[in-house]
């Protein structure tokens, strides 16, 4: 595990790319540090503040002196993740006479970082980008990895780009003012670490979830650090989405088809994957792949944080068609993250109908 939790010394993570290597700094109290940083990172012309109007009431003050000019502030929402608010940054970009000196900075969740985030990725063709996350998802998720884009009415992140920051600033003292079911949705994304590459990572959920959920800096720093760590390094191996990348996205089959079914509006994106994760546990363990020791604590760990939405009125041939639209699949065949024991994983692609249906009734889903 990285690093002695909770110091003033932040954890490190470089993360190459293919416009350079950018830090990624985590260590409670480091947004108020920013002007260090950035000069570290050599980012010494403007700033641009973009934020939504909710993040900025509560943490605004921590980063506001690093510009003379009032902040972009954007309406809080999925909803508004679209190009229409791009065209707002954009505005307040020109109003702000920004050049390809000045550096955009992200101040808000997974939302706010991508829609900021495609507007710097485009603008004059692309100025500089730090992401200073607030919400567990996107501190762990989100913020590293390069994707930027907005929603589309035809789908989620239908519009985007690949637009790799400059400094990634993880603070998790901004989560004390996350909701719980914020704060619950983005542990879903760290168990879902911890099953593809780390043991260590899903003992510390296991053995500290109070503490986590009380927000306790130290095995929170652990929980993040991890996390980004097993991020940084699978998109870093393969920073386009083929291959060890896919790997991110147990949980995500079923999960996606959830949420598509529910039209986004029943689950928090961590909540469906808190699903996707059992069932594709199920079908890991179902097939000899995965210890049914492993899967039961799988299974306890995510009763233990809570209930989820209920499924029972949804079918799984509802289920089933929606994974047939979903994009993992690749010439025809599904790509399916299995477990094969806390801390390993495999892509497969030869994951049966009946495979799927046998797990979703075991979640309580009708036939
Ligand atoms: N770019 C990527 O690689 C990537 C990866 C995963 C998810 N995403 C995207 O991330 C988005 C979801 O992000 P999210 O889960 O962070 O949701 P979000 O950005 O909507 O934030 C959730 C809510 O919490 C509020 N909030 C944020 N920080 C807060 C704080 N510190 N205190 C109090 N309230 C706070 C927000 O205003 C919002 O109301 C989706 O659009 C998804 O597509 C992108
Ligand atoms: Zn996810």
């Amino acid at each position: 595990m990285t690093g002695p939790a909770a110091s003033a010394t932040p954890v490190r993570i470089d993360v190459p790319s293919r416009a350079g290597a950018y830090p990624v700094m985590i260590a409670p109290g480091i947004s108020n540090r920013l002007p260090r940083l950035l000069e570290d990172v050599r980012r010494r012309g403007k700033c641009v503040l973009v934020s939504n109007v909710t993040v900025w009431r509560f943490h605004g003050e921590r980063i506001r002196d690093l510009s003379a000019d009032e902040p972009i502030l954007l309406p809080d929402g999925e909803r508004f993740k679209t190009l229409q608010i791009v065209g707002r940054v954009y505005e307040g970009l020109i109003r702000a006479r920004a050049d390809r000196g000045s550096t955009v900075i992200a101040l808000g969740g997974g939302v706010l970082g991508d829609t900021a985030g495609f507007a710097a990725a485009t603008y004059l063709r692309g100025i500089p980008l730090v992401h200073v996350p607030t919400t567990l998802l996107a501190q762990v998720d989100s913020a590293i990895g390069g994707k930027v884009g907005v929603n589309h009415a035809a789908g989620k992140n239908l519009i985007g780009s690949f637009h790799p920051p400059a400094l990634v600033a993880i603070d998790p003292e901004l989560l004390a003012t996350l909701p719980r079911r914020e704060f619950r949705a983005g542990l879903y994304e760290t168990i879902k670490y911890g099953v593809i590459a780390s043991r260590p990572l899903f003992d510390v959920l296991n053995e500290s979830l109070s503490a986590v959920f009380a927000r306790d800096p130290a095995p929170l720093m652990r929980v993040i650090a991890e996390s980004c760590g097993i991020k940084a390094r699978v998109v870093t191996e393969d920073e386009h989405e083929t291959g060890i990348r896919r790997t991110l996205n147990f949980g995500h089959t079923v999960g996606h088809a959830l949420e598509a079914v529910t039209k986004y509006r029943r689950f928090r994106h961590g909540e469906a994957v808190g699903y996707g994760m059992l069932a594709a546990a199920h079908i890991g363990a179902s097939r000899g792949a995965m210890p049914p020791d492993d899967q039961e604590a799988l299974a306890r760990l995510i009763r233990a944080m809570g209930p989820l939405p209920a499924v029972g009125d949804l079918s799984a041939g509802q289920i089933l068609d929606a994974i047939g639209h979903d994009k993992k699949i690749v010439n025809g065949r599904l790509h399916f993250v299995l477990p094969k024991a806390i801390g390993t994983c495999e892509v497969v692609d030869d994951v049966t109908t009946e495979e799927i249906e046998r797990a979703l009734a075991a979640l309580g889903l009708a036939r």
